[in-house]
């Protein structure tokens, strides 16, 4: 599996001829390195919440690829309404696709779309467990720390990317303890200096994991590869 990080909360994924997006915020996303034009062709898009810089450019990058996206319930019945094709699911549910299984994990947070029509329910914010070619993935989405972090221990998760910023999310000493919860082989910071409001320091973040509990941190530019 090899992924990459494009700033904030998204990544590409590509495994076994596969290629994914995990909310694709793009477009006005300050630290994302390319434009829509340059991303290449996707055959799935991952949203984990409504909000803008989540959901960020699905229906552009969906409708051009022709492209299914996996979401909630509420956020899949938005985009079919505009003529995306979706996989809806929920919170506990495990879907087996072409490149491997998505479950999607609980996360605490809020979601709605904001359009022209105003702002509409987008159901619940999840995280997500992608498992292919026998590696297993994290994203948690936009989340405060939760007990509920501590059923993944028992997945044995490869890598896991959790949000540091604050504010909206879990801070730095919130996400060390979640890595304390997870205990993933590698954890990378997102959701962080994409502006002033969720400034947040990764190399304390790296310190506190590596330091407590010998968990390999990756500091990722926005561009950047691994290889998982
Ligand atoms: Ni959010
Ligand atoms: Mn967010």
């Amino acid at each position: 599996m090899r992924i990459q990080y494009l700033g904030h909360s998204v990544l590409m994924v590509e495994t076994l001829g596969t290629r994914l997006i995990l909310d694709p915020f793009i477009k006005g996303n300050p630290q994302c390195p390319i434009s829509v034009d340059e991303l290449p062709k996707v055959n799935y898009v991952l949203v984990s919440h409504g909000h803008s810089d989540h959901i960020g450019d699905t229906i552009e990058i969906a409708k051009r690829d022709d492209a299914v996206v996996i979401s909630n319930f509420e956020i899949c019945n938005y985009l079919e309404s505009k003529g995306v094709k979706t996989r809806p699911m929920y919170i506990g549910g495990k879907v087996p696709f072409e490149f491997g299984n998505v479950k999607l994990t609980p996360a605490f947070h809020g979601s709605s779309i904001s359009d022209d029509s105003g702002t509409i329910y987008a159901g619940m914010p999840v995280g997500f467990l992608l498992e292919s070619n026998g590696k297993k993935l994290y994203h948690a989405g936009d989340t405060g720390l939760t007990v509920e972090m501590q059923l993944l221990k028992d997945e044995s998760i490869d890598v896991a990317f959790l949000p540091i910023g604050g504010n909206f999310v879990m801070d730095v000493a919130d996400a060390i303890r979640a890595t304390s919860f997870i205990m993933p082989k590698k954890v990378v910071p997102i959701h962080y200096n994409t502006w002033d409001i969720i400034k947040a320091d990764a190399n304390k973040f790296s310190d506190g994991v590596v330091k407590s509990m010998n968990v390999e941190c990756l500091i990722l530019k926005p561009g950047e590869w691994i290889e998982v």
